[in-house]
């Protein structure tokens, strides 16, 4: 069989398991989704997500009303799986020491200094009820396999299972465990890697060689990330064995996104043709557009995650209200470069311009 013939015969399990219309996925973006975004994507015929990082019960819900007025189309909402180390306080001194760090930035944006928080994160266990409860179409989870009871307690309200793996190892784990299909993260993705069976930096697989192992390895339906961005993104990815995508940075740069006015420019200028893997902002790899703050911030002097995303996300809406791109994230992927619209219709027409069976 010709790679032609093998997938335009190929049935399209993804697009069924979703319920939408094209096998395209909007990346969720943990503070940065909006619901304009997901549900222009839902609407266009794929599954829009929104990223539920740091959101409590209340935000879920009011997220999740929000989401169901705009579209009454399939979304998808995406939950961070808790390693652990979240639970781990600070010592105040320690506290006092990485705040001391970072004083300039909060100096130069007129802000004070933040005083330690009682928790640096919301109870992972009330974001799940919430978003259970919610009763998306979908729920997707990254840096980690969701709980046995989790999948269950999914699956008997009707919501499907996504988790989201860097390696081959962590696919293989997340089928073992229960999901119902696997994003296969290539290393040129934006925003966090979110490795979780070794750390980050030993985990950076390409997506064209992600990929094709995956759906070798699993036989639930693959969804690749990382590097998709156009028509050829898209016939790549499922001449690889995808039965998806999943396309974060190209929907970032729309009109629809959340991404403040500077961020979008970012994205559309030839700054976007470099980005870097940094822990600086968070505490976790993750992979953006290099500013001064990435530049000036030693990874041997940060607190541990989820404490710096907190601390640095203190000052970084202030800057990224003030279009200060030099002290704010600008998570990005490597296909940043090939950007060219600027509405999420437009990018849907882009990416399946060559036809969706490949
Ligand atoms: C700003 C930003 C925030 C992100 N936040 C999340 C997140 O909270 N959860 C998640 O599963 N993926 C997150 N991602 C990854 C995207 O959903 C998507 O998988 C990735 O952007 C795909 O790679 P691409 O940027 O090359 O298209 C984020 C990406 C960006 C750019």
């Amino acid at each position: 069989m010709t790679p032609e013939q093998n997938l335009s015969s190929r049935p399209n399990r993804a697009t069924e398991l979703f319920r939408t219309e094209v096998p395209v996925v909007l990346g969720p973006f943990g503070g940065v989704s909006s619901v304009q975004l997901t549900a222009a994507v839902s609407e266009g015929g794929g599954l829009g997500s929104y990223g539920l990082y740091g959101y409590d019960a209340q935000a879920i819900h009011k997220t999740a009303a929000q989401l169901k007025d705009a579209t009454a189309k399939p979304f998808a909402l995406n939950l961070w799986v808790p390693d652990g180390t979240e639970d781990t306080p600070l010592t105040a001194a320690a506290f006092d020491r990485y705040v001391s760090i970072l004083r300039p930035y909060f100096d130069e944006l007129d802000l004070p200094l933040p005083e330690m928080p009682a928790r640096y994160l919301p109870d992972y266990g009330e974001q799940v009820e919430a978003t259970l409860e919610a009763g998306p179409a979908v729920v997707s989870f990254v840096f980690g396999v969701p709980a046995p009871e989790i999948i269950e307690a999914a699956h008997r309200r009707g919501i499907v299972v996504v988790g989201t793996a860097t390696t081959v190892a962590e696919a293989v784990a997340l089928e073992t465990g229960g999901v119902d299909a696997v994003v296969a993260s290539g290393m040129e993705s934006g925003g966090h890697r979110v490795s979780f069976l070794k750390p980050a930096e030993d985990s950076l697989v390409g997506t064209f060689a992600l990929v094709p192992q995956v759906a070798d390895s699993v036989r639930i339906p693959v969804i690749a990330a990382g590097g998709i961005a156009d028509r050829r993104g898209f016939a790549a990815a499922m001449a690889l064995g995808a039965d998806a995508v999943q396309v974060g940075s190209a929907f970032l740069a729309t009109r629809e996104s959340a991404a403040v006015p500077a961020y979008r420019e970012i994205l559309h200028s030839p700054a976007a043709r470099e980005t870097v893997l940094t822990r600086v902002l968070s505490g976790r790899l993750a992979r953006g557009i290099p500013n001064r703050i990435i530049a000036d911030l030693d990874p041997a002097r940060i607190a541990p995650f989820p404490a710096q995303n907190w601390l640095t996300g203190r000052f970084r809406p202030e800057a990224a209200a003030q279009g200060n791109t030099e002290l704010m994230s600008l998570w990005a992927g490597q296909s940043a470069a090939l950007i060219r619209h600027d509405s999420a219709a437009a990018v849907l027409a882009e990416l399946l311009a060559g036809g969706t069976s490949a």
